[in-house]
């Protein structure tokens, strides 16, 4: 009888395991650090480890004269400012806007991926490179990744490389005017891959994510692109493998002025997709709390010093709303059922696999009798 139970309970789990593909997701930040890890300013903020040392940079005017101002640390709690890590030179004709900075290493060469436009107008991709992680890098030797005459406006850029095969990708945000299969219009997430050390777009873009919810509004009636719109945007994407094989394209939705502002994510079993997203009519991870925190949002993931522990690194405003530092908070993942959007299928699914299991071990029971 024993033998019979257990082994009827081994059927389950192997029927659950092979049935039902589980996957590990991101859950919600309830509980918000009091403080910014540090009070100046630093928006975007991207963290990334070398050699046990960590660094974050992000969008904010340089406090040494340059641009993307840096932190510095060694166990996450205590960062020091270390530097800026960009040259830009000021001329009348270039670029005077530089966001969202990102770092990546590959053959101990450190590549900063930013944007440069001219005011919210014009942004496109550039890539410098430099010998240690924080640079300095210098914007006049930058490469350009994207065309301005091609695409208006391109921001946000996040270089990834899959685990499984060491492929490089650049996700990045730019502007969509058309509606179709059901998305707003605005800014929404595309990927491709990055090519010849990291200096090129392969040119075989993919949408990853596009405005489909009423949170993710940046404003209504914005006058973009010679139309008025109601505008929409999904911006800041940071892709983490928590387990092999699955993609989870963290983005930020809404408008990164306001409370509104808030990160929500999308999974895929490819890099280049499809993304699957399941957002309802509030950001999921991270968002405004009453007298707590302010628009927090455009986040980096970071594996702290244990190497499992993940965590999430992201801006918010301080209560006047001048200024966005940043904060960390630990990311829990849990496993759940993968949702086809509609979410009765899965209680469809699962219905379906315990009946079948009841049937078997009917079966089971009918025979040891
Ligand atoms: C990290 O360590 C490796 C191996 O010791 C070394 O080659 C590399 O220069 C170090 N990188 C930095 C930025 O310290
Ligand atoms: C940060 O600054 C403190 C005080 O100056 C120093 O003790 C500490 O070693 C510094 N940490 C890093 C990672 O540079
Ligand atoms: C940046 O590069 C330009 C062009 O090569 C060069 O003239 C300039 O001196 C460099 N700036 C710094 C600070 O290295
Ligand atoms: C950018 O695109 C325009 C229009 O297609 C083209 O004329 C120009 O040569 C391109 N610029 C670069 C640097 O490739
Ligand atoms: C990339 O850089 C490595 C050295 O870091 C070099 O050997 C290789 O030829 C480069 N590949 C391309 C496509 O530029
Ligand atoms: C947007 O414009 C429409 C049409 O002019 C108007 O009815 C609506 O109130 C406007 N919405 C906002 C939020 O300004």
């Amino acid at each position: 009888m024993t033998y019979t139970i257990t082994i009827s309970l081994l059927l389950l789990f192997l029927i659950i395991f092979i049935d039902v593909h589980s996957v590990l997701v991101p859950q919600s930040v309830d509980e918000y650090p009091k403080n910014p890890v540090w009070t100046g300013y630093l928006a975007d903020p991207y963290a990334f480890e070398v050699n046990g040392t960590y660094y974050m940079i992000g969008t904010g005017l340089g406090l040494s004269g340059g641009t993307f101002p840096s932190l510095k640390s060694d166990d996450l709690i205590t960062w020091n400012y270390s530097g800026d890590v960009l040259y830009a030179t000021k001329q009348p004709d270039q670029p005077d806007q530089y966001w969202a900075p990102e770092i990546a290493e590959k053959d101990n060469i450190f590549y900063l991926f930013y944007s440069a436009g001219f005011g919210e107008k014009q942004h496109r991709l550039r890539v410098a490179s430099s010998k240690s992680p924080l640079g300095p890098y210098n914007d006049s030797q930058s490469i350009e990744l994207t065309n301005v005459t091609e695409l208006a406006f391109a921001i946000d850029p996040h270089a990834f490389q899959d685990k499984k095969d060491g492929q490089w990708y650049l996700f990045y945000s730019r502007d969509f005017l058309d509606m179709d299969n059901g998305y707003r219009v605005g800014t929404g997430i595309v990927v491709d891959r990055l090519i010849d050390n990291m200096t090129r777009l392969a040119g075989v873009e993919e949408v990853v994510l596009r405005a489909k919810h009423d949170w993710q509004l940046y404003e209504s009636n914005r006058t973009i692109y010679g139309h008025v719109y109601d505008w929409y945007t999904l911006e800041g994407a940071a892709v983490w493998q928590e387990e092999s094989g699955v993609y989870t394209c963290f983005y930020s939705g809404s408008n990164w002025q306001t409370p509104t502002y808030g990160v929500d994510y999308g999974i895929a079993d490819s890099p280049m997709g499809p993304y699957i997203e399941d957002s309802t009519d509030r950001p999921r991870i991270t968002r405004s709390k009453e007298n707590v925190i302010i628009g927090p949002g455009h986040n980096s993931i970071i594996s702290g010093p244990d190497k499992k522990t993940t965590y999430i690194v992201y801006h918010a405003w301080n209560e006047a709303r001048t200024i966005r530092s940043p904060y960390i908070s630990q990311l829990e993942w849990k496993t759940k059922v993968p949702h086809n959007s509609s979410s009765g299928q899965d209680l469809l699914h699962v219905t379906l696999v315990f009946l079948f299991y009841i049937i078997v071990v009917l079966f089971i029971f009918h025979h040891a009798l």
